[in-house]
């Protein structure tokens, strides 16, 4: 089936609350076309994650992947699809890293995240599921399930002084990164 277009930043369907899928509409053929269509989507866009409401549908539903990288020891993150995600539980602790999202083009930000969180939802059978996740994993969770409350991660940051074009920060902050890793301890 087929790529869906996706939602950019000042379509409204992004600032709305989307509403909650019963286990039974979950299985209907229509939703599970949307997850396929919402996987392939996210997929064609080089995204790790997609939220209904960017493919223009106003539902609690996200889907995660993380293709593995050999080179660089990462085994990624299994394709993950979620209806009705809940974050029941956080690490207090918090850390900034850089977003970039689908519907915010060629930009990215330094945003604060929980470093960890354990979500509850409902898999796209309809059964429940309980997810534990860390680091860069727990930070797509919490910027999908954003997206479900009309939340973006520009809203997160704290400031925005590192809010930059991917060209920009491939030249200008990358390389400041790339130090900073170098830095021994
Ligand atoms: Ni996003």
């Amino acid at each position: 089936m087929p790529i869906r277009p996706i939602s950019r930043m000042g379509h409204p369907i992004l600032r709305e609350r989307a509403r909650g899928i019963t286990p039974e509409e979950l299985r209907s053929d229509e939703i599970q076309r949307l997850i396929d269509d919402m996987v392939e989507t996210m997929r064609e866009a080089h995204g790790v994650g997609l939220a209904a409401p960017q493919v223009f549908e106003g539902l609690r539903l996200i889907t995660a992947e993380v293709q593995p990288s050999p080179e660089d020891e990462d085994e990624g993150i299994p394709l993950l699809v979620l209806a009705n995600p809940a974050i029941v539980q956080v690490s207090r602790e918090m850390y900034d890293d850089w977003e970039g999202c689908l519907s915010i083009p060629d930009i990215r930000g330094l945003a604060p995240r929980h470093i960890a969180v354990r979500v509850e939802g409902l898999d796209r059978h309809g059964e429940p599921v309980n997810v534990t996740a860390e680091g860069f994993f727990a930070r797509i969770l919490q910027h999908e399930i954003d997206h479900l409350d009309g939340i973006l991660y520009l809203d997160r940051m704290k400031d925005l002084k590192s809010l930059t074009f991917i060209e920009e920060f491939e030249q200008h902050w990358l390389p400041r990164e790339e130090e900073a890793d170098e830095l021994p301890g």
